[in-house]
């Protein structure tokens, strides 16, 4: 009987030896919440030891990172006020564009720094977009969203995510980055992000949730995945220089198709959702936490993702530095 399996098997070095998937610090992504204001550091509740920082206290998430091995950092702005054209998006004394510059001169290249562009977190009525009545107006966001893009950076970033989902934004604001000679900077689109419940505390986290009905008109129906291939491949044709897939956990399937669709790198958000239903297993005494983080972030690898966006990203990094995945 041949027993291959078992002696590939037997300790931990073989194991280690014969692993498909390997991870590595240098393929995540911190999600980070900055505020306006100053000394802001608040909880928040949905997402237990998740902070909105202040740009002045955001150098202690950033440290805090860099100590687990994590350089690089996704940033989501609050603003003082939202109105609605979201026009603290695209200011340049808007909070993300102040965070860059001050963050920028603190850390110089030391951190890579992307930034999300939408407008959710900066309209009155919470929406991604410009309202036209009760509906978002695909084309006329457009330039809005340009407008954001061109502003951060100017501001210093190094990679923008256009997280909106209306038609055509790439090549948008691809196009206005050319236009101003920002021709080297990358965008990591959400091609691939569907209508989901697992944003929850995300939208309680950056206070974005949709002041009436819901953003299905623009995000996907959880029903399908052909359309996530769609999708995908106009984002490519379109100037994306990664995708992305999101949520992760459930949609692994999704990450897989897309995955053997593109050869461009391929990320994966795994979302507010799925942080906080590991925080409320391992809270409840039900599930070990530590294994499910190390558990969930080697599926999402394993699925085909190149880079993984999570707010357990100290906590991967610090799991691969151990040795206990990777
Ligand atoms: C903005 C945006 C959202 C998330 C990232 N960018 C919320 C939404 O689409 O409602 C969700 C991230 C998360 O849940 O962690 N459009």
């Amino acid at each position: 009987m041949i027993k291959r399996a078992r002696r590939l098997r037997q300790d931990a070095a073989i194991r280690s030896l014969a692993r498909e998937t390997r991870l590595s610090s240098d393929s995540l992504i911190l999600p980070l919440f900055v505020k306006e204001g100053e000394n802001i550091k608040t909880p928040i509740d949905a997402m237990p030891e998740q902070f909105q920082f202040s740009a002045d206290r955001l150098g202690q998430a950033i440290d805090e990172g860099l100590e687990a091995g994590v350089k690089k950092f996704l940033l989501f702005g609050l603003p003082e006020k939202k109105d609605a054209f979201g026009s603290d998006a695209y200011g340049e004394n808007g909070v993300v564009q102040k965070a860059l510059r001050r963050l920028r001169e603190s850390y110089g290249k030391e951190i890579y720094l992307i930034t999300d562009i939408c407008m959710c977190e900066y309209t009155d009525h919470g929406h991604c977009g410009i309202l036209h009545g009760d509906t978002v107006n695909n084309d006329e966001t457009l330039s809005y969203l340009s407008l954001i893009a061109l502003s951060h950076a100017r501001a210093g970033a190094d990679m923008l995510a256009p997280s909106d989902m209306m038609d055509g934004r790439v090549l948008a604001i691809r196009q206005a980055l050319d236009g101003e000679g920002f021709n080297d900077m990358p965008i990591m689109s959400y091609a691939v992000k569907y209508a989901s419940a697992f944003y929850g505390p995300f939208r309680q986290a950056a206070d974005s949730a949709p002041a009436f009905g819901d953003r299905r008109g623009y995000q996907m129906d959880f029903h399908n995945v052909r359309e996530a291939l769609k999708e995908a491949g106009a984002d490519e044709a379109e100037g994306a220089d990664i995708l992305m897939v999101k949520p992760a956990l459930s949609y692994l399937d999704v990450i897989l198709s897309v995955r053997e669709n593109t050869n461009l790198p391929l990320a994966a958000y795994s979302v507010s959702g799925e942080y906080s239903m590991i925080k409320a297993a391992a809270a409840s005494g039900f599930l070990d936490e530590y294994r499910l983080i190390c558990e969930s972030a080697v599926s999402i690898f394993r699925s085909g993702a190149d880079i993984l966006i999570s707010y357990f990203a100290k906590e991967i990094s610090e799991a691969i530095r151990r040795g206990d995945i990777g």
